[in-house]
Formats: structure tokens, sequence, C-alpha cells
């Protein structure tokens, strides 16, 4: 791999430990994709938040990398973590657990990174440019940055993002060259326009293709319709890019002419919703995979609004904290049926031995909840959840 003089002076541990263990990493994981250089990056998005998921090997390393010297170059923004910072104990979290999250905020904050937890950083905190190279983990944020903004990551893991974040650099392979984001297939498809039928065709195209990049026509998403497919594609599948006619902005790129077509229509959609629900009552109802955004934290109180909640479901309504902050209107009206949360995810949260049914309108959530969470899941659109619990 061909490395500037002070690249190899950071693997050569010229600039402390820490640089030189990201530098390690990000050489090795460069080696092994036939990287030929190091590219700049602008901002990093990092997974590996959550005590949950990364237990005390992860905290471990992650004291290491501190104690190293280890600092972010480039603005980083941190995933949902297992807990809102404040309301833990409403969401039946022990304090040990609340203890070992609490030191993994306080090790990211000492690395400059940004702890604002959320998977949607997107919005707001952390925004790249079309064509910015940065490096992403989190695989619903990463597919949204890429294929909605045009920015170039990987699919990072944890660690990678984290050692691209100290370095301000990542290798140069994959997604970060155009020639390699050439879509794969076409998608023809014809839905409806809910942010849950979104979900549900990200949820069947990722099953049909794997790691493929579509280029999808007959549909026009915003934000909301697009971070619910990214989300369900990168859990169903592995797709960490994906074009959409007249709406994202590399569409018009590349040649399609010799790409093979498959039509989705209502029927696969239909096929899918029934496969994905194994319960037909719930214990919890947990909305915002991905995170709910201003305009779905507005839909939502409107729903609710003056209607009683007539059943004891508990509800979790996850968000980041800057916009539970800015819809403190609709947060009160929300607050009559359950918590509004902040900076955390019923995936990442640990609600096996406290749930086991959960209903969520996330084919992402529904994938996680089952493997990670031990849950039956009811898989419904956000109006039928709601009618549950008034
Ligand atoms: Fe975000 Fe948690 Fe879903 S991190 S994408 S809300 S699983």
């Amino acid at each position: 791999m061909d490395l500037s003089r002070e690249e190899q002076q950071t693997l050569d541990g010229e600039f402390g430990e820490g640089p030189q263990q990201a530098m390690e990493l990000i050489v090795a994981l460069g080696k092994v994709y036939g990287a030929e250089n190091l590219v700049n990056i602008t901002s990093a998005h990092l997974s590996g938040a959550s005590y949950k998921t990364i237990g005390d090997g992860g905290l471990l390393y992650l004291e290491n990398m501190v104690r190293k010297g280890g600092r972010v170059k480039v603005i980083s923004t941190l995933n949902p973590i297992g807990m809102d910072r404040t309301k833990w104990a409403k969401m039946h979290i022990s304090e040990p657990f609340a203890k070992k999250q609490a030191r993994i905020l306080e090790l990211y904050n000492a690395m400059g990174v940004k702890t604002t937890c959320s998977c949607i950083p997107y919005v707001d905190t952390n925004i790249p440019k079309l064509n910015d190279h940065v490096a992403w983990a989190e695989s619903s944020a990463l597919s949204f940055v890429n294929s909605y903004i045009g920015a170039r990551t990987n699919r990072e893991g944890g660690p990678g993002a984290l050692a691209a974040a100290i370095l301000g650099k990542t290798a140069n392979y994959g997604l970060h060259q155009k020639r390699n984001r050439r879509p794969t297939v076409i998608i023809d498809t014809d839905i409806g326009n809910s942010v849950f039928e979104y979900s549900l065709l990200g949820h069947v195209v990722g099953s049909m293709i794997g790691n493929g990049i579509p280029y999808y026509r007959g549909i026009t998403p915003g934000i909301e319709e697009v971070k619910a497919m990214a989300a369900s594609m990168a859990s169903s599948g592995a797709i960490a890019l994906f074009h959409v006619e007249n709406v994202t902005p590399e569409y018009r790129d590349f040649d399609i002419s010799d790409i093979d077509t498959i039509c989705i229509g209502k029927k696969d959609l239909k096929a899918a919703y029934e496969d994905l629900s194994n319960t037909d009552n719930v214990q919890l109802i947990a909305l915002g995979c991905p995170h709910l955004t201003e305009k779905e934290m507005h839909e939502i109180a409107s729903l609710l609004k003056g209607k009683k909640k007539k059943s004891d479901v508990e509800v979790w309504f996850c968000t980041s904290d800057a916009i539970k902050t800015k819809c403190s209107d609709d947060v009160k009206i929300m607050e009559e049926f359950g918590h509004v949360l902040a900076d955390t995810c019923v995936v990442v949260s640990p609600i096996e031995g406290v749930f086991s049914k959960t209903g969520t309108n996330s084919c992402k959530a529904r994938s996680y909840l089952s493997t990670l969470c031990s849950q039956k899941v009811m898989c419904r659109d956000i109006v039928d959840l709601l009618k549950i619990i008034q």
C-alpha cells in the first residue's frame, strides 16, 4: 500500500500508540480489500456505543484507546446507547448497566466524539456533502449518506470507523471509488406511500439481492422513506448503497442499459408483511427505528392528540435529544401514552428478560428484536400499532 511519509510515521508510532494502533487497523483492512492508498475523510459516525452490544471487552478496548492517546481528527458522532441518560430506570435498566454505559460515554467524550447518540445524525449534527469521503458505521445511517447524499463510505464496523476518525483517513477501496458505485440491478416498483411500505420494500429487496446496489424506478421517497428502506435493506441484506431515479444525486451517473430488472409490487410486500409477525399481542410497542425525525414526531403526536390511553402496553418513542427538545409540544402529548426516550433504542437496550413480545413498524427492528433481543414481534404500520393502546 502506498503510504505518505506522515502516514508511515504514524504506522511507526511516531505520533503515539493510539494513532499507531488505528493506522495498523486501517492498513490491515486496506490490504485485505486491495486498497492502494488512504483517502482523507470529512466525518465519521461510530457504532459500538451500547454496553449491551460491546460488553466488557469493548469497554476495555475503549479504555485502552483513550489511555494510548486516541483522539478523533474529524467530526465524529455516536450511535444510540443502551439507555436514556436520565430516564434509564423507567426503561428497567439496572444500576450496574447504567454505570458501565456512563463510562462508555465518558470514554467517547475523552476521545472528542460528539456523544449525541443518534442513528440519524445526518439530519442535524453530522451532515456530509456530495462526494465527501467519510467513514460511517451503523448500517442504516451509512446507507442513507451513501445513497441520499452521495457521500462515500464503506460499511464500516465500530473499530474501523473509530480508527478512521482518529486518523482522519480511511483505506481507499470499495464504495470510495466511483466505479464501484454502479447499480447492479434495476428494481421497478409500484407501492403505496407510507413509511412502513418503504420499510417492507427494503426488506424484500435486501432479502432478494443480498449485497448488490439497487437502482429503483417508480418511487419518490423523502427523507423518512429513505431512512426506513435503507435500514431494512441493510438488515435483511447487506446493502450499503442504492440509487433512486429522479431522487438520489448519482442516479444519472451510470449506464444501466445492460442491467437486469426485477419487478416488485404490492403482492410481494403483502407476502413479506404476513411473514414478519409471530405474535398477535405485545407488551411493548417501540417506535423510532431508525430514530424518529421531527416530522415523524409531529405525525405521531397528531395521531394521539385528544385520545386516551386504554391499555397497559408500554410504549417507547425513540429519538435524539436534540429532536426531543425541538418537539417539546409533541412530547407532552406522546408522554400521555409512553416514554419519549433520547439517545437509545429498543434493539441496543437490554429489554430481554423484561419483555418478550414487542411491536414495531420497522423491518430492521423486527430482524434484530428476534435475533438480539429474544422477542416475538408484531411488525405493523404505526397507525395499527397505536390502535392497540387507544
Ligand atoms: Fe437506530 Fe437502533 Fe434501529 S440504532 S437503526 S434505532 S436498531
